[in-house]
């Protein structure tokens, strides 16, 4: 019984199998060529680094493509050793401590410089020649001379709006002990002490009495804990991003705030050392730190202002 009833169910199949068949071999060639262009549309979107850090206005020429999209480049770029600490012996034992602490310290250090959409500018052998390009801008007599004469009032009279806004908004206050990082001639410290911030001061490598001292926003000369705000608008001039924010979060009181002026869609000057493509790798950076606000200046060539509050630690780890 069963052999016979498997044997005539085999010849009936046999019968139909051509159009079973051809049916179903259809349909397979149907779906697997729409999975196909399916797959084709979508693949260009699936490509997170073209999406996410092609800067704006740029052409994503292939160049740019792997400059931007390929991390053996920020590491190339930033962890070179320095080639000349050993021509200059003397007085250059900080400048040494910064570039060894950077590559010994390769996991932290590297680890922010390759956050998403941040780079580091190539063609810094070292730190010392990073710095003498700073001082060539800084020193420079015609610019300090427009910095102090043309300049100056328009300057003061941005940055007081800025500092006044901060207020309206309790960022900052009368009280409050304000640092202006990379403040040159000090346009920012005298807006802060206009808007009513007395205890207000400015640092740069080259130092400016009274408004600014000497100082070095890698290495801040002050004790932790110092000031209740600090704002700068030259995050893009530094060698090492992450030295300079944990320098902040180091200085910043427990919820003190943090004012960064940014350049993120469009770039900045010839003397940057860091490029920004969105202000993600900022929150990366400050870790410490929770975002406040972010918002659209005008500032001189920023077009975004970051604000951060270093958080209050807990007293009961
Ligand atoms: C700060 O402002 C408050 C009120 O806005 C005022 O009472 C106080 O005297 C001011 N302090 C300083 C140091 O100017
Ligand atoms: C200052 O802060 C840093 C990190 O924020 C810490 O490593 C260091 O020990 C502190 N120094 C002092 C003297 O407390």
């Amino acid at each position: 019984m069963i052999k016979t009833a498997s044997l005539s169910s085999i010849s009936n199949t046999t019968t139909t199998k051509p159009f079973i068949l051809r049916i179903f071999i259809f349909s397979v060639v149907l779906s697997i060529s729409i999975l196909s262009f399916l797959l084709f549309l979508q693949s260009p979107h699936h490509l997170p680094y073209k999406k996410t850090i092609t800067p704006p206005n740029t052409t994503p020429t292939p160049s740019t493509t792997t400059y931007f999209s390929s991390r053996k480049s920020f590491s190339q770029d930033t962890t070179t050793p320095p080639t000349t600490s050993t021509t200059n012996e003397n007085n250059k034992h900080n400048n040494e401590d910064i570039i060894d602490t950077n590559n010994d310290n390769n996991n932290k250090n590297g680890a922010a410089n390759d956050v998403e959409g941040l780079r580091t500018r190539p063609g810094y052998e070292s730190y010392e020649k990073y710095v003498q390009r700073q001082l060539d801008k800084t020193l420079n007599p015609k610019l300090r001379k427009v910095w102090i004469t043309r300049d100056w009032d328009r300057k003061v009279n941005v940055f007081s709006k800025f500092f006044s806004d901060l207020i309206g908004k309790k960022l900052l206050s009368n009280d409050s002990k304000a640092l202006c990082i990379g403040a040159r001639v000090g346009q920012e410290v005298a807006a802060l002490k206009r808007v009513g911030v007395p205890n207000s001061v400015g640092i740069d490598l080259v130092p400016y009495p009274p408004l600014v001292m000497k100082g070095d926003f890698h290495d801040q000369p002050f004790d932790n804990n110092t000031f209740d705000f600090e704002f700068s608008n030259v995050f893009d001039h530094a060698l090492y991003p992450s030295k300079f924010v944990r320098e902040i979060e180091r200085t910043l009181k427990p919820g003190g705030i943090c004012v960064l002026h940014v350049a993120v869609s469009r770039r900045a000057d010839k003397y940057s050392a860091n490029d920004l493509f969105s202000v993600a790798p900022l929150m990366k950076l400050f870790e410490e730190s929770e975002v406040v606000r972010v918002k659209n200046v005008d500032g001189f060539g920023l077009d975004t202002e970051v604000v951060f509050r270093k958080k209050i630690k807990s007293q009961w780890p």
